[in-house]
């Protein structure tokens, strides 16, 4: 069998965003039998929180709709932009982080904004819900499972 397509999501510090997003991808592809064809990861742009697990808030949101969150912290490394396929950024900030480890410009077109892949949201960002209240964690769960699908699409299309 061909190597397995590689996605990476990526927000600020890796404990609520991208891995909520890994999360909800993870279990779409398994639901679609698709778990040996796709690695699913997640990274920070920010090293603060490496090697912890998701914040409370957002695996208690998660858990609530069938998600375990169980991915440790870590910050994006230059190779990410080489290994992965595709790496899907949660804010515009992340994607000018990001950037900055494309130090030859070579690896534009497989970083994109997640909201690209949203259907019934017109939001352009997964806002940060760290300083915020529980409604901004269902938010995010929400742009997550509307992306996602997107994403799965996009992958489907891309996969041998
Ligand atoms: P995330 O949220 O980027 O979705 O993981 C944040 C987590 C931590 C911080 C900021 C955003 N922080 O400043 O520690």
């Amino acid at each position: 069998m061909s190597a397995p397509f590689r996605l990476l999501f990526v927000c600020l510090g890796n404990i609520c965003r991208s891995p909520a997003a890994e999360g909800v991808m993870r279990s779409l592809i398994e639901r679609e039998g698709l778990a040996d064809r796709v690695t699913i990861r997640s990274a920070g742009t920010g090293g603060w929180h490496v090697g912890k697990l998701p914040d409370q808030r957002m695996r208690t949101a998660a858990q609530n709709r069938g998600y375990d969150l169980s991915s440790r912290a870590r910050q994006v490394t230059q190779n990410d932009l080489r290994d992965y396929d595709l790496v899907l950024v949660m804010d515009n900030q992340n994607m000018r982080d990001i950037r900055t480890y494309d130090l030859s410009s070579q690896f534009g077109s497989k970083i994109r904004l997640f909201c690209e892949f949203c259907s019934h949201h017109k939001d352009r960002e997964v806002p940060d819900p760290y300083y915020g209240g529980e409604q901004g964690f269902e938010l995010v769960l929400d742009l997550l499972e509307d992306g996602c699908r997107g994403v799965l699409a996009h992958i489907r299309s891309a996969l041998p």
